[in-house]
């Protein structure tokens, strides 16, 4: 098991990473679990492959576990959920000193996360995440939100887990497209930081989405420590060391957005082509080699993920896209900041980029190849 702290003054936590976790989810949960009872919440899908083994792991231990079961999907983070998960949270008379359990992917993490941020003004989490994009990314640092009708994440709180279980084993029932979805948020850290993990990624993709557990172990556990080292430097992105990690999310947001946000693509999806625009913009403004942006698109579609733009028919001008980038809300006083790429493995954020530049070069990005 890797062992990997997330150091912040007063809120240091651990991610632990290995297989068997969830089977051993009483023990290494222990401290945090000072009653009988304990709260859990999940989503259906994740409840079928995973409720029986966490829910005998913790009756052998003694407890009482007590589970509340969303909807799959992003529905379940909105102002609907988050007053059926507190409200819950309530009738189990959850204390401050407690820890209510976030079972799933990003949507459970971040819902659980902000209800327990704002129950009785802030109560404690742990973090069991379950898809790979979670346990590289959404389940460490403290993000934790709902959407609104006027935009994804726009409603939320820094709140950091407890605890944070990553087992390798929740990923053998996790549907290949998702795994594929996680893949884009590990092979971002080498693109953004560390150009020998992007090769090791670019060489190991295929092992990672066909089950090895060495592959995943190593690829959870090298994206879990560069996270951990970002968060530890700048927790609340004030200082743009966060902010690298939007790298791939402003051109993704805007194509989530032309899509409406459904399965045509997901985010990690739609992560892994902003990743590729932003890497031949860079190429485009003269600032990274052609032979660099082409190794980030083969390397993406190599591991099974959309890497051209013109193939998603989108059937629209470049600045309808770049007008969804007017609703992102990284946008500050006006300006968008955009992470872009000197070469692999050294992103840097650029702050005078202009939309109408942008949009010209998603014309060109949108036109069929
Ligand atoms: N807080 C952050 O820092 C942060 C970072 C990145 C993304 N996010 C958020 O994360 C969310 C996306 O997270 P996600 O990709 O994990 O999506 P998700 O939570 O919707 O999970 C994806 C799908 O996989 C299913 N699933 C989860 N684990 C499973 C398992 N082990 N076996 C079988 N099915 C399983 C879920 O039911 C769901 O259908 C978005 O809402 C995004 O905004 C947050």
């Amino acid at each position: 098991m890797a062992v990997i702290p997330v150091a912040l003054a007063g809120r240091s936590y651990e991610v632990r990473i290995g297989s068997g976790l969830l089977a051993d989810v009483a023990s290494q949960c222990a401290p945090l679990l000072r009653k009988a009872k304990v709260p859990i919440v999940t989503d259906a899908n994740v409840a079928a492959k995973w409720r029986d083994p966490v829910e005998a792991a913790l009756r052998a231990a003694g407890k009482e576990p007590r589970w509340l079961i969303h909807q799959p999907g992003e529905s379940a983070k909105s102002w609907d959920g988050l007053a059926r998960t507190v409200e819950w949270l309530l009738a189990e008379e959850v204390e401050r000193g407690d820890h209510v359990i976030a079972l799933g992917g990003g949507v459970i993490g971040d819902l659980t996360g902000f209800a327990a941020a704002i129950l009785k003004r802030g109560c404690g989490f742990i973090q069991l995440p379950t898809t790979l994009l979670a346990q590289v990314d959404s389940s460490v640092g403290g993000k934790t939100a709902i959407n609104t009708p006027a935009g994804k994440n726009l409603v939320g709180a820094f709140h950091q887990p407890a605890l944070v279980l990553a087992d390798l084993d929740a990923l053998d029932t996790l549907p290949m497209r998702e795994m594929g979805a996680g893949f884009a948020e590990v092979i971002k850290y080498g693109i953004l930081g560390d150009a020998d993990f992007f090769a090791w990624c670019a060489a190991n993709g295929a092992k990672i989405m066909a089950g090895d557990k060495a592959a995943q172990d190593y690829a959870v556990t090298r994206s879990v420590e560069a996270k951990a080292r970002i968060v530890a430097e700048d927790e609340r992105e004030t200082t743009g060391t966060r902010a690298l990690l939007n790298l791939g999310h402003t051109f993704g947001h805007a194509l989530e957005a032309q899509t409406g946000f459904s399965d045509r693509l997901l985010h990690g999806e739609a992560v892994a082509l902003g990743m590729v625009l932003a890497a031949r913009y860079s190429t485009r403004v003269g600032l990274m080699s052609a032979d660099d942006a082409a190794r980030v698109a083969s390397a993406i579609a190599a591991a099974g993920l959309p890497s051209e733009v013109s193939a998603l028919g989108l059937n629209c001008a470049g600045k309808v896209l770049a007008d969804h980038m007017l609703h992102d809300k990284k946008m500050d006083a006006g300006t968008l900041p955009f992470v872009l790429l000197r070469g692999i493995g050294d992103a840097f954020v650029a702050k005078d980029v202009a939309l109408s530049d942008i949009a010209t070069f998603l014309d060109d990005e949108l036109a069929p190849q």
